[in-house]
Parts: structure tokens; C-alpha cells; sequence
């Protein structure tokens, strides 16, 4: 079964154009690096809009089945930043210990990550994982997460996603 993995950009200026999004890209990269088993992306871009993030969501997660769903942009403090408040919105279950882990591995790099609100949490069969929007933060923000990502999904009935050793070791606790 093809990985289906949502990447939504969350920026007001991507969405009319102003810049060229780098996140969405970024996120794409990532992924084509470090998973071993067949995926394909989602690919969106969204305005910082609580109703327009929600409705996003629901289609990545219930019409296009991603297992998967990355945001990227709108973590932060500022009036427009309202990406994880949507998150929350569309999710039955908050996984917290995402934001905690991304945020700390974070801190190491630059002391503004505490800025960062970034949550992850479960709507339906999907898993959503906020990321801040700088491009930077994405690669250094996935290899946090990214080994129990695979495990995630298997809990969550999906596909089975494997992970170039080489990259990222996949963990996967032993049946009992
Ligand atoms: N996390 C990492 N790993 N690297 C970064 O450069 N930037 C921070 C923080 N987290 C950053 C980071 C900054 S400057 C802000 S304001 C917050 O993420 C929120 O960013 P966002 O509003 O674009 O999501």
C-alpha cells in the first residue's frame, strides 16, 4: 500500500504568492531522503485562517487518507499564528510528547524555538505533526520525531512505512 502523506504550508503570504513557499519542498525532501517504502505527497498551501486549516485537514486526513500529515508555519506567538489551535480542533487526541521533544531539540539550535507552540495529535487515522515555518526547522525538527513515526502509524492501522537505516532507524517495540 502507497504511503499517502499530507504536506500543508500555512503562511498568508504563500498562498497569494508573494514568496515562493520553501517549506512545503522542504518537507517533501525530507521525506524522499529518509523513507525507504513507497509514498506519495498531498501537497497544500493554506492561509493562516483557523476554519480554512481546519477544513484542510479533515480533506488530507478523511478524503485523501494520508497517514500522515505535516504542517509547516504558524506555531509562533503572533496574531495570525493559529496553526496548532486548528490542529487541536480536528484532532480526537493531542500527542503532546511531539511539541516537547521537537521544542527541546530545538532550544540546542536557536533560543527563539521556545517561541514555537507546535503540537501533533490524532484525527481519525491520520497523524498531524506541526512544524515552525522556517525551512531550517524542518529537517531538524523531523529527525526528533521521525524514529517513532513508523510506530505511530502502525497503531494507527496504516501503512507500514520504512526508513532508510542509514538516515533514521525506525523503533519499533518487540511484541510481548
Ligand atoms: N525551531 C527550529 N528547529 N529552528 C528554528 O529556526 N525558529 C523559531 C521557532 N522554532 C526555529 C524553531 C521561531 S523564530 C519562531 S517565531 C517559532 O518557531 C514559530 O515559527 P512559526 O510561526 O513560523 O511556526
Amino acid at each position: 500500500m502507497t504511503a499517502r502523506i499530507g504536506i500543508l504550508t500555512v503562511s498568508d503570504r504563500a498562498s497569494r504568492g508573494e514568496y515562493e513557499d520553501r517549506g512545503g519542498p522542504a518537507i517533501r525532501e525530507y521525506f524522499e531522503d529518509v523513507l525507504a517504502s513507497d509514498w506519495e505527497p498531498v501537497y497544500r498551501v493554506v492561509q493562516d485562517e483557523v476554519s480554512l486549516i481546519v477544513s484542510e485537514l479533515r480533506l488530507l486526513a478523511n478524503q485523501e487518507g494520508c497517514c500522515l500529515i505535516v504542517t509547516t508555519g504558524g506555531t509562533g506567538p503572533a496574531k495570525r499564528d493559529v496553526t496548532p489551535e486548528a490542529t487541536l480542533e480536528v484532532c480526537e487526541k493531542e500527542m503532546p510528547g511531539f511539541g516537547e521533544l521537537m521544542r527541546k531539540v530545538s532550544l540546542e539550535k536557536v533560543p527563539t524555538a521556545i517561541l514555537s507552540r507546535q503540537t501533533a495529535g490524532i484525527c481519525g487515522n491520520s497523524l498531524i505533526v506541526n512544524l515552525p515555518g522556517q525551512p531550517k526547522a524542518i529537517r531538524e525538527c523531523l529527525d526528533a520525531v521521525m524514529p517513532a513515526i513508523p510506530y505511530c502509524i502502525d497503531l494507527l492501522e496504516g501503512p507500514f512505512l520504512e526508513t532508510r537505516p542509514e538516515c533514521i532507524e525506525a523503533f519499533r517495540p518487540k511484541k510481548k
